[in-house]
């Protein structure tokens, strides 16, 4: 089965890192993702997906308990390196046996993880992360949209399976409104309280 993360070129670790900042050192705000995770309250999240941890680092700084998962290695060793008090766990969101420990107000997918995963499995992995989610949680996604790629109709019928209803989709962290087909989207999905 292709999987696209290790295809992917995209730099592992610290290299990761040093991208954001330089975003960072030009005055770009990076940390999007975990403000519009943040501006759903204060519960535990679970980044998923976490790479080298800076979502999962941001919310722990504004106030939440945070688990990161992540299935390579390298991505989590960077995180470990940075943050040794948080919690950082191997495990492949796709897995139907893997169990982050509790449940979540809300798992976060930043990055691309969701198109990052082999084609096919993306089902799996959000029915795991509706699995972990408490009632009335949110899954909140970010992904880059490619013609004939993973997109917001098959995201949201295959959310629909897991008993997660669309509550909002934008073109970017900071909620600027979304047309399809889009070339990027935030999406927020609930689990039924
Ligand atoms: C571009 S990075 C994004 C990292 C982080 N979320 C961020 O926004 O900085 C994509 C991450 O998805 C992870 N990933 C891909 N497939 C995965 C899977 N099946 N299970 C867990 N993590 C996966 C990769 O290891 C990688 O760290």
């Amino acid at each position: 089965m292709p999987d696209p993360w290790q295809e992917s070129d995209v730099p592992r670790g610290a290299a990761y890192d040093r991208r954001f900042d330089e975003l960072a050192s030009a005055g770009v705000d990076v940390h999007g993702e975990a403000a519009l995770v943040d501006s759903y309250g204060p519960g535990p999240v679970l980044d998923a997906g976490c790479g080298t941890g800076r979502v999962a680092m941001e919310l722990s700084r504004r106030g939440h308990v945070v688990v990161g998962v992540d299935v390579d290695p390298a991505m989590l060793d960077a995180a470990r390196a940075k943050a040794p008090g948080l919690s950082w766990v191997e495990g492949d969101l796709t897995d139907p046996d893997f169990d982050p420990g509790r449940t979540f107000d809300t798992v976060v997918m930043a990055g691309n993880v969701l198109i990052f995963v082999p084609p096919g499995t993306e089902g799996r992995a959000i029915a795991n992360a509706a699995r972990w989610l408490v009632p009335g949680g949110r899954l909140v996604t970010g992904y880059s949209i490619r013609p004939g790629g993973f997109g917001p109709p098959a995201h949201d019928a295959l959310a629909a399976r897991s008993g997660l209803a669309l509550e909002d989709r934008w073109s970017t962290w900071d909620r600027r409104p979304f047309a399809p087909p889009g070339r990027y989207a935030v999406s927020v999905h609930r689990r039924e309280a």
